[in-house]
């Protein structure tokens, strides 16, 4: 059974005046257990309604969405998956661990169970001698480490996420997504990660998603084969293979909007 099943969802929104916008144009899309597929493309093709789509936050226009084979809204329900977006989105007045656990005392997991999976999250992510500190006292970077952590309380077997590393410095970015590699090999969690950049898709991903705007469409899908989650360590973003898909993603991206411009695509002719 698949992880993610979306099948000819189509999602348009009524603006002013009876104006549309089709933010999604019959998008189809499988992510299979402990899969990492990350959503890339222009801003306003539809990354964030697909994700929201999967999420239960929105609803489709047409088609239908699956999350291990129940409705979106069941899987919603059943907590079935954790999520994190750009705003870490802790609250002020809670410390790391009463931010961590959160999602479980509102699941009516008791104290001592809830503060031993908070520690053991707190060292996944690395973050054991600041169990007590507030978000406020706290870098960003580490802010986003306190949302990853939350998204996993409950030991989801999907995280949805939308650019959680967009606010953060190129150089924390990298390292969270070294730390989220391997996360994603300890807990074997499937993930749908939406992101702007190449390179992090790329180093995140079993497969990258090229989305195209106007009406939101998938493009393409470019297989990385760089091996599992477990062995992908810093060394690999020197590696030529990464640079290989690198190119791939960004001829993918590139077409399209060469494609745009040119009736008679020039596709293939580098122009970056
Ligand atoms: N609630 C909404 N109401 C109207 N239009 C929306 C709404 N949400 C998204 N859109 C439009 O749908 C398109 C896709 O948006 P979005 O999914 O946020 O794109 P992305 O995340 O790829 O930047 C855009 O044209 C956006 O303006
Ligand atoms: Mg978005």
């Amino acid at each position: 059974m698949n992880a993610v099943e979306v099948t000819g969802v189509s999602k348009v929104f009524r603006v002013a005046k009876g104006a549309e916008v089709v933010a999604l144009d019959s998008v189809s899309l499988s992510v299979v257990p402990g899969e990492f597929v990350s959503l890339i493309g222009p801003s306003g093709c539809g990354k964030s309604t697909l994700l929201r789509l999967i999420a239960d936050l929105d609803q489709p226009t047409a088609g239908e969405v699956l999350v291990f084979g129940k409705s979106a809204r069941q899987a919603r329900i059943d907590q079935d998956y954790g999520i994190a977006f750009q705003q870490a989105g802790l609250l002020p007045w809670r410390t790391v661990t009463g931010n961590i656990e959160l999602p479980l005392e509102l699941h009516g997991v008791g104290k001592a169970a809830r503060r031993a999976r908070a520690q053991d999250l707190l060292a996944l992510v690395g973050l054991s001698d600041f169990a007590d500190r507030y978000p406020d006292q706290l870098s960003g970077g580490m802010q986003q480490r306190v949302a990853i952590a939350r998204s996993l309380a409950e030991s989801p077997e999907l995280l949805l996420m939308d650019e959680p590393f967009g606010a953060l410095d190129e150089m924390t970015r990298e390292r969270m997504q070294t730390e989220l590699v391997r996360i994603c090999a300890e807990t074997g969690a499937a993930v749908v990660f939406v992101t702007h950049s190449i390179p992090e898709a790329v180093y995140l991903s079993s497969r990258v998603v090229v989305m195209s705007p106007r009406p939101g469409r998938i493009q393409e899908v470019v297989t990385v084969g760089l091996g599992s989650a477990g062995t992908r360590d810093d060394a690999l973003r020197e590696d030529a293979a990464f640079f290989a898909s690198v190119k791939a993603v960004r001829e993918a991206l590139h077409g399209d909007a060469v494609h745009e411009k040119a009736p008679h695509s020039v596709r293939g002719v580098e122009t970056r």
